[in-house]
């Protein structure tokens, strides 16, 4: 989604500037081509070299840093598709927003007219200031687009708002934004990731090897193709669109179930239990003299079957992760089923499904009519299913 684009990073002296070397690596696996330029005080934080190594670019601090015909504030406007500024200090975002330019980032700031990302990071008194809120209102109010921070552990010790928002979140806005293919805007899609957890006692648990990083790639893809995503995810997950963690299979079913014919389509990438506990113990359960215990299990029931026999208005969609005979189970899986399509993988390979960040997948629609999308990373892979289901 990134190749081609020019992103400029302006990174401000917080601590947080560190966490700016992993997010130039992103955008440049990504295939963009990544600027960096830094205030002064950033310097003293994190050294020009490295991050010169990284983008594989001079990096630029000073105003009269000029080498070419034009002042370099203007030149890497001109080049730059994006600006993101990260992390945004307290002084930068003030300054910015009154429109002082008194270095090359902020001189860079008040002469560019596209897009701009601003991550705030700083200790959380400087966060609450009324005058830095006010100013952060006032960027926001002109179109700036900002990631703001989270609650956390902060680097001057204390724990509060203000830690920089993670560099998925700075990422996945910068592609949203970037990406001119809006397709999915005004659509809601709900996305459920992740292995069911099925407790056995208030310690144990039955699971799978669901990484969950299938259904996440979709839930990015459908977020940067504008529209309106919610993750059901058996996992914590910080990310620009809604995300509610539940653990069960029952939780899944119940609140997945609410957003049947009420969302335009619903995808099931979440590796649900066949069975769960039958018997819960309240109480942790006491090893025994026997070698052998015997756990009871019942059948969980079949979210997106049910899902489907019940939808009359939003495209349901299944996975279908088969270690033997991939398409003819799959065939026969639809058709059980009910779905509208079937995303089928192949689980025995170990180069793509479980937890690698690559996939290779058959998609079926409902007439058994199959589309092969090649080896791919799960993002791009995630982006081709988006556009089939919504041709
Ligand atoms: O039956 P099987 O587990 O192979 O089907 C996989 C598909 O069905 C996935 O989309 C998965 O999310 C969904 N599923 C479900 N409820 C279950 C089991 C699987 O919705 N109890």
């Amino acid at each position: 989604m990134l190749k081609d684009k020019t992103i400029l990073i302006g990174i401000s002296a917080g601590i947080a500037a560190y966490k700016i070397c992993e997010l130039v690596r992103m955008y440049k696996r990504a295939g963009a081509k990544v600027r960096v330029m830094m205030t002064p005080n950033s310097l003293h934080l994190v050294t020009k070299l490295t991050l010169e190594s990284l983008s594989q670019n001079e990096v630029f601090v000073e105003n009269f840093d000029i080498k070419e015909y034009k002042p370099e504030h203007i030149s890497l406007c001109d080049e730059a598709d994006i600006m993101v500024l990260a992390p945004a200090t307290a002084n930068t975002i003030s300054k910015i927003a009154n429109g002082i330019c008194d270095n090359l980032l902020t001189s860079t700031v008040c002469a560019f007219n596209k897009p701009i990302i601003i991550a705030p990071a700083m200790n959380t008194n400087m966060w609450n200031n009324k005058f830095v809120q006010e100013n952060l209102q006032k960027l926001a109010d002109n179109n700036y687009h900002i990631c703001n921070p989270e609650c956390g552990f902060l680097a001057c010790g204390t724990e509060g708002v203000g830690r920089l928002c993670e560099l998925d979140t700075i990422y996945n806005k910068t592609v949203e934004i970037l990406n001119e293919n809006k397709k999915l805007a005004g659509k809601k899609i709900v996305i459920s990731a992740g292995g069911t957890v099925e407790k056995i006692d208030p310690v144990r648990y039955i699971s799978n090897f669901s990484s969950g990083k299938m259904g996440v790639a979709l839930a990015d893809a459908a977020y940067q193709m504008g529209a309106e995503v919610t993750l059901v995810s058996t996992f914590e997950a910080k990310k620009p669109y809604k995300v509610t963690k539940l653990q069960s299979a029952i939780e899944m079913e119940k609140e997945i179930s609410q957003y049947n014919n009420n969302v335009d389509c619903i995808i099931m990438a979440a590796a649900v239990a066949d069975y769960r506990v039958k018997d819960y113990s309240e109480q942790k359960m006491k090893k025994t003299s026997d070698d052998e215990i015997e756990i009871k299990l019942v059948k969980n029931p079949d979210i997106l079957k049910k899902i489907s026999a019940e939808s009359n208005t939003t495209k349901i969609v299944g996975f279908c992760a088969e270690s033997e005979n991939l398409l003819e189970n799959a065939k026969i899986k639809i058709k059980n089923k009910g779905c509208d399509y079937l995303i089928a993988n192949d689980i025995s390979r170990k180069d793509i499904g479980f937890s690698s960040d690559e996939n290779e997948v058959y998609i079926l629609d409902n007439n058994c009519n199959i589309e092969h999308f090649e080896k791919d990373s799960k993002i791009n892979i995630a982006h081709k299913i988006l556009e089939k289901i919504f041709e």
